[in-house]
């Protein structure tokens, strides 16, 4: 399939993107009061659901649903592509597990923020199967950032 993401999502934009895919599910962080670490929360969680998403579809857990598995491909490359802009501005919370490294490495922030981009793109999801063989690679790009910006 084709995905024409826009290269910079606009905050409006990523909040109705988590709010139709969240959909009344509840934050795992509550705590969080700077609205801008919520977006970037929220952001978060819902790479989780899509990938998970993903992830149970190649497992089998989920029965494969092509529209679906797009769907999810989609909101991984549009939310990887927002990740940079979300953390432009040094909005720090005392819950937030973004650690200050961001704003003293930003190139290697975003250096990892287009591998997640990039690995989304590569995710071919055309059969369970092939979404099986994509994982890897969308996992190691989490990971990667994970590791290296995340308490
Ligand atoms: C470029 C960096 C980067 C990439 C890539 C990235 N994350 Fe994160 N992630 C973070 C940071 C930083 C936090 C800490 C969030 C905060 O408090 O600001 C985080 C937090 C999270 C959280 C916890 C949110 C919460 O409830 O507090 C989840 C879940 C998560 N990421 C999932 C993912 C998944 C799944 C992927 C890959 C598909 C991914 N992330 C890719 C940087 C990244």
């Amino acid at each position: 399939m084709t995905v024409a993401p826009a290269r910079r999502l606009t905050r409006p934009l990523i909040a109705a993107l988590v709010l139709a895919t969240l959909a009344g599910a509840a934050l795992a962080k509550p705590e969080v009061t700077d609205p801008i670490v919520r977006e970037r929360v929220e952001a978060m969680q819902l790479l989780k659901l899509q990938t998970g998403i993903l992830g149970d579809m190649a497992a089998g857990k989920l029965p494969y649903d092509a529209a679906k598995a797009q769907e999810a491909a989609a909101a991984i490359l549009a939310t990887a592509d927002a990740i940079e802009p979300l953390y432009e501005e040094r909005a720090l919370d005392p819950a937030s597990d973004a650690l200050p490294e961001i704003w003293n490495a930003p190139g290697e922030f975003r250096q990892k923020a287009n591998r997640l981009y990039k690995a989304a793109m590569g995710v071919d999801a055309g059969s369970a199967k092939a979404i099986a063989g994509s994982m890897q690679a969308l996992g190691a790009a989490c990971k990667d950032c994970h590791g290296r910006f995340r308490q």
